[in-house]
């Protein structure tokens, strides 16, 4: 039995010892010590031993079994250091790479006017109103004085989702909805988008956005209309440039004007970029119609009011000398970067 032990050992230690991976040794660990294992079959013949040779035996056992232990976890550390120098080598990143930048986002430019146009009003005391942008025409046309025939309700220039309902053209809109829902004092701005049916060039687009502005109060006169458009637009490009007031029809308004502004690139003397006039113009405005106010319930003897509509896309293109429209429109990140 020594011998056959001898030899088992050998065996044993030769196969730890050419064990390639841990899965490989621990086989070998299974194939000697496991239940069916040869050093297990031989122990178990220990018993046919006399009494004398057992513990002899025995002890022999145990140091052919503690000699395999030993090796079997030396190579079992040497086995898992070379794993992990190999995982080293094979996951290895080169830290010397350039990293892949993250693009951050920019507000829009209509966006960006917008908010300056928002914080403007509010500060003087002005609500921001919202209203749907499929309307009913009552809101859009009938309630503004601009009953049937009117070129606005033509269906060339108006999207209708039927005879009652469409793509409002205007957020004066809101006005309407502001007056039903509000007694005075009223001091909104409401912005939003508006559709027409117009052709897509360097001024147009079918959809675009406009900020409308509504005060009702007792004693409100054009001169406040004025003074708050002047105010208003100082405050977004600054106190050189000057307003002019022209006479102009709205069926909601009376009187009604059209509000052009300085030349921001010539100041008024004429150039390319205000095609030789020296003004651009700018807005809509006037004093609310008596008999809008009647429409939503206000004593045009007790009130009065102005309103005022304009484009956020034109104040947008002035403000940044943007000669096409399409621009804010088409995401090219070019454009949108510089902002
Ligand atoms: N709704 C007009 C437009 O779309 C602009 C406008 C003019 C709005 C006069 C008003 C106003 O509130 O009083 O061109």
């Amino acid at each position: 039995m020594k011998e056959q032990l001898s030899e088992l050992k050998q065996r044993a230690l030769a196969a730890v010892a050419s064990a390639s991976d841990i899965k490989a040794l621990e086989d070998v660990k299974v194939a000697f010590l496991g239940k069916k294992g040869e050093l297990t079959v031989v122990l178990k013949q220990m018993g046919t031993l006399s009494a004398e040779e057992r513990p002899v035996m025995g002890a022999f056992a145990n140091e052919v079994r503690g000699e395999f232990e030993a090796a079997f976890s030396q190579k079992l550390t040497a086995l898992k250091a070379d794993e992990i120098t190999s995982r080293l080598e094979t996951e290895k990143v080169d830290i010397t790479l350039p990293g892949e930048r993250q693009k951050l986002g920019s507000r829009h430019p209509l966006n960006i006017v917008l908010e300056e146009v928002k914080e403007i009003f509010t500060a003087m005391g002005y609500t921001v109103a919202y209203g749907p942008e499929v309307e009913e025409t009552k809101y859009v046309f009938d309630m503004l004085n601009t009953f049937e025939g009117h070129p606005a309700r033509d269906e060339q220039d108006t999207f209708y989702i039927d005879d009652s309902t469409v793509l409002r053209t205007q957020t004066s809109s809101v006005q309407i909805r502001t007056m039903l829902e509000h007694k005075p004092p009223i001091a909104i701005i409401s912005p939003g988008r508006v559709y027409r049916c117009d052709e897509v060039d360097a001024t147009h687009s079918p959809i675009f956005h406009q900020c409308e502005g509504l005060v009702v109060d007792k004693g409100i006169t054009f001169g406040d209309l004025k003074g708050t458009l002047e105010t208003f637009f100082k405050r977004l490009y600054g106190d050189e440039i000057r307003l002019r007031f022209r006479p102009h029809h709205f069926p909601y308004t009376e009187p009604s004007a059209e509000v052009d502004l300085s030349c921001f690139k010539c100041g008024g003397k004429g150039c390319s970029f205000c095609k030789g006039e020296g003004w651009i113009e700018m807005l809509g405005c006037g004093m609310v119609h008596p008999q809008v106010l009647i429409n939503c319930g206000i004593d045009p003897d007790e009130y009065t009011g102005f309103a005022f509509g304009m484009g956020i896309e034109r104040i947008t293109m002035m403000r940044y000398e943007i000669d096409d429209m399409r621009l804010l429109y088409e995401n090219d990140m070019r454009f949108l970067k510089q902002f």
